[in-house]
């Protein structure tokens, strides 16, 4: 995996606690009661999401981070937090390569399916199947969303950080039902000159409902109910 969320990380928390995260954290953890003892979290990041978790259930908690930089910031959460550091174990892999040690009551993955391919995904869905105990919950976000439109660059938000203005630039660059390549621009401004600025490009794939329960079914999991923004399924007994 390209690690395009290390020139991210510094802009992560500020954007994210603007963006999906305030919505998660409402939603996540009706979805996720009843789960007592483990859960597999996919993409950790920098670990908001493992703090919803965390909250929400006693379980012991599985958090994949692949990414260096991301996984820097959620090992510093953890060093904050003793309770947490006592049933959170971090692994430093890709999603396709996770083999637990026993099999899991639940898998949550946030704001992370974007990053598969149709290829990839195949594999995650049997990857993931073999991690979960039979009966076991697969909770990820998803939305239908129109296809983006290739465009200029443009401003998509702004962090007052003490003296300097941290700013966050993006501009759709192709775009088709599936797959969208963007440009991101992470900015920061001392008295309005800029004196750092990073450049990422990447890819979304976004997969549509039938797709997914094609892809889903056929590795063995059957839908359950949810509410709206994230989709649950469990695996067949
Ligand atoms: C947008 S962040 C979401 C982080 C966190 N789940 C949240 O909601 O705040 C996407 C995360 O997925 C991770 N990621 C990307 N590809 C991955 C893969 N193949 N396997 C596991 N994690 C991956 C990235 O490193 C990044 O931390």
């Amino acid at each position: 995996m390209t690690d395009h969320y290390s020139v991210a990380v510094p802009f992560y928390d500020l954007w994210h606690d603007d963006g999906h995260v305030p919505d998660m954290r409402e939603k996540l953890p009706s979805v996720l009661s009843g789960v007592r003892r483990s859960v597999l979290e996919i993409g950790a990041g920098t670990g908001r999401m493992t703090e919803v978790i965390a909250a929400a259930t006693p379980a012991e908690i599985f958090a994949v981070e692949p990414s260096l930089g991301m996984r820097g910031v959620l090992l510093s959460r953890l060093a904050d937090r003793p309770d947490l550091m006592e049933r959170v174990t971090v692994l430093p892999y890709d999603a396709l390569s996770v083999e637990l040690d026993e099999p899991v009551e639940a898998v949550v993955m946030i704001a992370v399916l974007y990053t598969f391919s149709a290829a990839e995904r195949a594999k995650l869905w049997q990857v993931l199947a073999r991690q979960l105990e039979p009966g076991g919950l697969l909770v990820f976000n998803w939305r239908e969303r129109p296809v983006a439109e290739p465009g200029e660059l443009e401003q998509l938000d702004t962090y007052r950080v003490g003296r300097h203005d941290y700013e966050i630039w993006a501009q759709t660059l192709t775009a088709s039902e599936e797959l969208s390549t963007a440009r991101f621009l992470y900015r920061i401004r001392h008295r309005g000159v800029v004196i750092s600025e990073d450049e990422v490009v990447s890819s979304s794939h976004r997969p549509g409902l039938d797709a997914l329960t094609a892809e889903l079914t056929a590795a063995g999991f059957v839908p359950g109910d949810a509410p709206e923004g994230l989709l649950t399924w469990r695996l067949r007994k």
